[in-house]
């Protein structure tokens, strides 16, 4: 990119070329930052953009600083102002994702969160879809297993947690699928490497419940309302076992990152006739008006950057 980019770093837009963290940074050393993922949304015809559901990410991050004993030093309100000023800043021409971070910024040795001051890092790039959303993915069952509750808690985004999602994520690849799904150690699903899970049967949604060492996504509950108020589709949220995956009508993924992701074959078994689903399909499409600001009823959840 020609144009100079810039970060936010504790309390001040810098070049990205030269923000930078000391080496000994805690985040750095134990993995003790809580992040979030966030689009923004690039509409060419009229050069305007618009950030999904941005203070729900923010209403996240300040739940998983609890968890991790970290402090707000910006209320939800604050962030969403430095979000907007910051892509303002860096004016984007295309998609973009927004990456807000809180982190432990000691110097110190020793994984404590005590005598351990917060730092706040908010970065942004040109992001389109990286997956293909076209065509259904082919996904496996994990030989790994979700974090559990009481080990590094799904529910806080804590990028030492990432390490899970990247033994998944990788084995899946490596042997040739798209990505994976992951059971928790009881045995139930739980959702993608980085995303949720949905499955349909017999005309309703399936998704797992809140408790199910997952992280509860934005997207998630998005679709869920999305699926109820314009398609009068309801959605169970409970225990999902493995073999239901492979005699579900059809499956997707969602998240920020994966947007809604259809799932056509799941341990190289085809769901339903092995084409992407009608189901999935139609909220796929909704998905793709509402978070593009194109329908006015939730023109709530995006916020203009100008
Ligand atoms: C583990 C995990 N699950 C689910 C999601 C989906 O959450 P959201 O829809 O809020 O992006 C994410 C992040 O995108 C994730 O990292």
């Amino acid at each position: 990119m020609s144009q100079q980019e810039f970060v936010f770093l504790e309390g001040e837009y810098v070049d990205a070329k030269t923000a930078s963290i000391p080496v000994r940074t805690h985040a750095f050393l134990y993995g003790t930052s809580v992040f979030e993922g966030i689009r923004a949304y690039y509409n060419a015809e009229d050069d305007s953009m618009f950030i999904f559901r941005m203070k729900e990410h923010y209403e996240r991050i300040s739940r998983s600083a609890r968890i991790m004993c970290m402090e707000m030093k910006y209320s939800i309100e604050e962030l969403c102002d430095i979000t907007i000023e910051l892509l303002k800043k860096n004016n984007y021409k295309t998609d973009a994702y927004i990456r807000p971070t809180i982190f432990k910024k000691a110097q110190k040795v020793g994984p404590g969160l005590y005598d351990n001051p917060d730092g706040v890092l908010i970065f942004t790039c040109p992001l389109g879809d990286y997956i293909d959303l076209t065509k259904g993915l082919s996904v496996c069952v994990s030989s790994w297993r979700r974090l559990e509750d009481n080990a590094i808690p799904p529910r806080a985004k804590v990028s030492g947690g990432y390490a899970n999602a990247a033994l998944i994520v990788t084995d899946a690849k490596r042997a040739g699928f798209d990505d994976a799904i992951v059971l928790s150690e009881n045995g139930h699903v739980t959702e993608g490497s980085a995303m949720n899970l949905f499955l349909v049967e017999n005309g309703k949604l399936i998704t797992t419940k809140t408790t199910d060492n997952i992280l509860v996504g934005v997207t998630r509950n998005t679709i869920i309302e999305l699926a109820k108020e314009e398609l009068g589709i309801e959605t169970i949220q409970r225990d999902i076992d493995r073999t239901e995956l492979y005699i579900a009508d059809e499956a997707f993924y969602c998240g920020t990152g994966a947007q809604v992701s259809p799932i056509t074959k799941i341990d190289n078994r085809p769901l339903g006739n092995g084409e992407v689903g009608p189901i999935a399909k139609k909220i796929q499409s909704l998905y793709f008006d509402v978070v593009r600001g194109k329908v006015e009823k939730y023109r709530k959840w995006c916020t203009p950057v100008k």
